[in-house]
């Protein structure tokens, strides 16, 4: 296993970053009142491709420097944006809060949602990339608030990669993801993601129009080589560079 790969599949990470290197950018979501801001601390990684720009989401624990070698890796050249999760576990960074191993706090996953979709909207602004090709790549809990994201806000992602998604929430609308595309790329020997969901999530994706691969493969919940492969070859197919 690479060292790029040990870093995606660690459970925790101590934040290596200091704060004079980390942009941090305010959501301006429409909040319910008693709701703070959220601030996003983020890396930003411009990239010469204007055609495809990556939103890197990482793991429970994880934080922006996680799937930066994995999104290099997935697309070359590439531009990046990867934020931290703004809600802390035990220490652990996340992107919204659960009531248990796999039970979401639905309200707060919907809100945080919103935060992440309004984030991706300013951040084109103040990095100057285009909204309609924004790619996201999410691990684990980085792969649920994708999904998430897709499920109530289809505008902002033309695509995702969702590595070790689970289903997230069943949306009281059906959106329209017609032209959107998603991976999802499963273990069969995951203990955290029961075995029905990624089938159980493609389909939700695919009523509301998206285009959707499930890959299985003979692992857990942790990243392999294979993922590599299996994300590199659907990015090249969906999003391929129009400029080489
Ligand atoms: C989640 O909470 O999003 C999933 O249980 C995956 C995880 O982070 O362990």
């Amino acid at each position: 296993m690479s060292s790029a790969h040990r870093r995606l599949a660690r459970g925790a990470a101590a934040s290596r970053a200091g704060a004079s290197h980390l942009e941090v950018a305010r959501g301006n979501a429409r909040r319910h009142a008693a709701r703070v801001a959220t601030e996003f601390i983020h890396r930003w990684l411009p990239g010469a491709r204007a055609d495809l720009t990556l939103l890197l989401l990482h793991g429970t624990g994880g934080n922006e420097d996680d799937l930066v070698p994995l999104g290099e890796m997935l697309a070359p050249g590439a531009p990046v944006l990867s934020p931290r999760g703004p809600v802390l576990e035990n220490g652990m960074p996340r992107f919204f809060r659960r009531l248990a191993e796999g039970v979401f706090d639905v309200p707060d996953l919907i809100a945080r949602s919103g935060d992440l979709a309004a984030f991706v909207g300013e951040a084109a602004k103040r990095y100057g990339f285009g909204t309609s090709r924004v790619v996201a790549v999410g691990f684990s809990n980085g792969a649920n608030v994708a999904a998430s994201v897709m499920l109530l806000h289809p505008e902002v992602l033309a695509g995702a990669v969702l590595l070790r998604a689970m289903v997230p929430l069943s949306p009281t609308k059906r959106p329209d993801l017609s032209g959107r595309a998603a991976l999802i790329a499963s273990g069969r020997r995951d203990p955290i993601v029961p075995l029905r969901q990624p089938e159980e999530l493609a389909a939700l994706l695919r009523e509301a129009g998206a285009d959707v691969e499930v890959a299985w493969s003979d692992t857990g919940h942790e990243l392999t080589p294979g993922d590599l492969q299996i994300s590199r070859a659907w990015l090249e197919k969906h999003f391929p560079p129009t400029v080489r």
